[in-house]
């Protein structure tokens, strides 16, 4: 029998979430990010979902190739454009729409050889400080890429730093709003601003004649599950669905009696008798060792679909949880019992994974890119039921 951890892609919640951001922005086209192997999920087990998306938007030529290969013949944007000369050879070759956010990536598409025009998103750096023209220069490096017969059309892009919170002032997007909207008035083409937190929190706000959401949104986190903008908002509230759980078994409990402690550093004290469980899920697998099973506070779990939290450091390959509140309800708990670490419960309960981030200092970003290569991952279909870790 392999060892018992599943990770179980939700195919239904793909749909669900992709939906939802549609509703947010219904005037737009809609890009599933897909960077990072879609978030972790898989590009090719999020695929039959994801595929009503308008198009992808993700990093790697690798995973633009992966994407062709699906026979995805829609729009592919490289949302941080070509990394070197040569790898506009594979633009052309597999029609990827390419950011621009600096000269260096105009010089080579001057010098690229090609019959098949690009279509090229001019990035500007509104604020954010990673990627793009500044709005003095964005003007310019527009023009050169208007002259070169190797550019057939410019959109327009840019990325919010705080669209997740207030910070930056009052609503987080202003200044970058104003930063974009005055210098990008008068240059023609499509636009792109808003990802998962814009879209959900500021979509229908007004951007010069137009809307923020604009042509395109880009929706990463979201889709896959998670509140953009947690704790301000949990997923619930914007009807997001989990896309990703991360399920195991116990396989083994443990009877504790006061004083007796819990795994390397003996971080957790029982204060009095108590049982845990322990499960096959560590760090190893993409748990987070530093989420935290002290007396104070312990990281949420699901134990047979009743919410119990973490004790004790998490290992390697295991982890304990304590088995009080699963039992007070129902019967003790054995081996072979049913531990969610994010996700939904086959007893219908869900714990976001968003809360175990929080708890564990991180975002859900994080956790759902980590799990580990050697889980063995699952596709629910809506239809076949899969629960088995
Ligand atoms: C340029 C760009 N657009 C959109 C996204 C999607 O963001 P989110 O996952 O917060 O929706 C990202 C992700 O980091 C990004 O880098």
């Amino acid at each position: 029998m392999p060892r018992p951890i599943l990770a179980t892609i939700h195919l239904p919640a793909l749909r669900h979430n992709l939906e939802r951001l549609r509703r947010a922005a219904p005037d737009s086209r809609l890009w599933a990010v897909a960077k990072a192997n879609a978030y972790g999920h898989g590009i090719e087990r999020v695929f039959p979902a994801l595929r009503a998306a308008d198009g992808f938007a993700l990093l790697d030529l690798a995973e633009a190739e992966r994407l062709r290969a699906l026979d995805w013949r829609g729009p592919i944007l490289l949302l941080e454009g070509v990394f070197e000369a040569r790898d506009l050879e594979t633009c052309s070759r597999l029609n990827l729409w390419h950011v621009v956010h600096c000269e260096e990536q105009i010089d080579w598409l001057a010098a690229h050889k090609t019959h098949q025009p690009h279509r090229v998103f001019l990035k500007m750096n509104s604020g954010m400080n990673r990627l793009g023209f500044t709005p003095a220069a964005l003007r310019s490096a527009w023009a050169r890429l208007n002259a070169l017969p190797q550019v057939d059309e410019i959109s327009l892009v840019t990325h919010f730093s705080d669209a997740d919170s207030q910070r930056q002032g009052t609503d987080g997007i202003a200044h970058q709003l104003d930063a974009f909207a005055s210098a990008a008035q008068d240059l023609p083409g499509e636009r792109s601003l808003c990802n998962s937190a814009a879209t959900l929190r500021h979509a229908g706000r007004a951007l010069g004649s137009g809307r923020l959401a604009a042509d395109w949104v880009r929706g990463g986190i979201a889709i896959y599950g998670s509140a953009p903008d947690h704790p301000e908002h949990r997923s619930a509230d914007w009807e997001l669905q989990p896309a990703m759980t991360l399920a195991s078994r116990l396989i083994a409990v443990q009877q504790l009696q006061a004083g007796d402690t819990v795994g390397y550093g003996s971080t957790y004290t029982a204060l009095q008798p108590m049982r845990i469980g322990i499960v096959a899920c560590g760090y190893a697998d993409g748990y987070p060792r530093h989420a935290p099973g002290s007396q104070d506070c312990g990281a949420p779990v699901l134990v047979r679909g009743v919410r119990s939290r973490l004790v004790g450091r998490v290992s390697m390959d295991m982890l304990a949880v304590d088995l009080g509140p699963a039992e007070a309800g129902g019967p003790p708990c054995c081996s072979g019992d049913e531990v969610v670490l994010w996700g939904r419960s086959r007893h219908g309960a869900v714990l976001p994974v968003d809360e175990v981030a929080q708890a564990a200092g991180t975002i859900a970003y994080e956790l759902l890119c980590a799990v580990a290569q050697r889980v063995p991952f699952a596709v629910d279909d809506g239809e076949t039921p899969v629960f088995t870790a």
